[in-house]
């Protein structure tokens, strides 16, 4: 053919155009809808993990608070707690421990039957200080959240002690929407690990302790974090104490980088959510701090014996109605639900002396003699 390479006719410029348009248009629509689909895997993926749960809205009852005992063992203020259930409705509670892997908790470890049998199954070996406790308290959550009455979770140590009667602390928790979780920006202490970014961008790096109480929600978004978790691991880690047998290599150790897991973790995740607007950002379980234990160096709690669980002692924390945050510069007033509130539901860390004198001072309900002759 030796047509003349004549000018291509605007019919034909046209008619092309409109087959350029169409196939971008179709293209288009092909990688919208492959991305689509695989949007849709990953959130069918969360869809069908949650929705193991029941449907919160579906349960209709009273609500439950789901106590959850982080314990080494045995939980030695058992007859404290024993007291503060003691006839409580069971449909407002429920109790989950978790103990160190196959300790039992029946008639010879435990004198409270509302403890009977409450650890966990799959509990874990847990390290004080490390990525393992963060695990053991996602075990807690996930048990917890397969009863769709629990509404609220507190977690509690082996040394906590209620501060109130029952019917109190569940209209305080019940009243409010929100979950307390301490948080707060700590320039100073350097433990967000670079290595941490992108994941977890510095901005949002909390501090907090770790004595949270959650909405169902936050529990929620805690056991089924697949994200946060993982960089903890790798990179929030506790430097081991100086030991004077490893000699020079302590000089090696003393330079790496430290880190609390447990005392970042749930904060720093909700602030990664977006939920910081729905939690009030302060600890119910009150902890007194010896700071003369050295300057910026680890604070140690103090315990609490017979003789400073003096009741004087005890109404002068169930009346601190603020917390100040000086890294912060902020004043946190104690409020549920607009209202006004002491600040603190429990405290830590109570001997069983201590324990034994709040009892028998009445704090967590009328007091019984037989109570104290069943823990000699
Ligand atoms: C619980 O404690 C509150 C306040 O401390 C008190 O008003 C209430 O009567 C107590 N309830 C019971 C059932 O003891
Ligand atoms: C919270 O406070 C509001 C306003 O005072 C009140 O109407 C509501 O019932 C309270 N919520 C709960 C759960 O008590
Ligand atoms: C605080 O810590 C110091 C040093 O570790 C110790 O000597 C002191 O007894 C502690 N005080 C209290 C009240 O626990």
């Amino acid at each position: 053919m030796t047509k003349k390479a004549a000018p291509i006719p605007t019919r034909h410029v046209l008619w092309f155009s409109w087959k350029l348009v169409t196939f971008f248009c179709i293209a288009f629509s092909l990688v919208a809808l492959f991305r689509l689909h695989s949007q849709y895997d990953i959130s069918s993926s969360v869809i069908s993990r949650s929705r193991s749960r029941i449907r919160y809205d579906s349960f209709d009852g009273p609500p439950k608070i789901a106590f959850l005992f982080l314990a080494r063992r045995d939980l030695p203020l058992d007859f404290l707690w024993g007291s503060f259930f003691e006839n409580v409705d069971a449909a407002k509670f429920s109790i989950y421990i978790h103990s160190a892997p196959g300790f039992v908790f029946g008639e010879s470890t435990t004198r409270s039957k509302f403890f009977y049998d409450r650890q966990l199954s799959n509990s874990i070996q847990v390290a004080w200080g490390e990525s393992s406790m963060i695990a053991a308290e996602r075990l807690l959550l996930d048990v917890a959240l397969e009863d769709p009455a629990n509404r609220r979770f507190v977690l509690l140590s082996d040394s906590c002690v209620p501060l109130y009667n029952f019917s109190y602390i569940y209209n305080y928790l019940m009243a409010s929407p929100r979950s307390f979780v301490d948080s707060f920006l700590d320039g100073k202490e350097g433990r967000y690990n670079p290595k941490m970014s992108p994941i977890i961008p510095k901005g949002k790096w909390r501090k907090g302790s770790q004595w949270i109480s959650l909405i169902r929600r936050h529990a929620e978004v805690i056991v089924d974090d697949e994200v946060i978790f993982p960089v903890f691991k790798k990179f929030c880690k506790r430097r081991p104490p100086l030991d004077a047998r490893k000699g020079k290599m302590n000089i090696k150790l003393q330079k790496q980088h430290n880190c609390i897991p447990d005392e970042h973790y749930v904060p720093t995740l909700l602030a990664m959510s977006g939920l910081e607007g729905e939690i009030e950002r302060r600890t119910l379980t009150y902890t007194q701090w010896n700071q003369s234990a050295g300057e910026n160096q680890n604070w140690h709690p103090h315990t609490f014996s017979y003789t400073n669980a003096a009741p004087q002692q005890i109404k002068e924390i169930k009346s601190i109605n603020h917390v100040y945050y000086e890294t912060e510069f902020r004043t946190e007033w104690c409020r549920a639900n607009s209202t006004s509130v002491p600040c603190f539901l429990f405290a830590r860390k109570f001997s069983r002396g201590a324990a034994m004198r709040l009892l028998s001072e009445g704090v967590v309900g009328p007091f019984d003699v037989s109570e104290l002759l069943d823990t000699s």
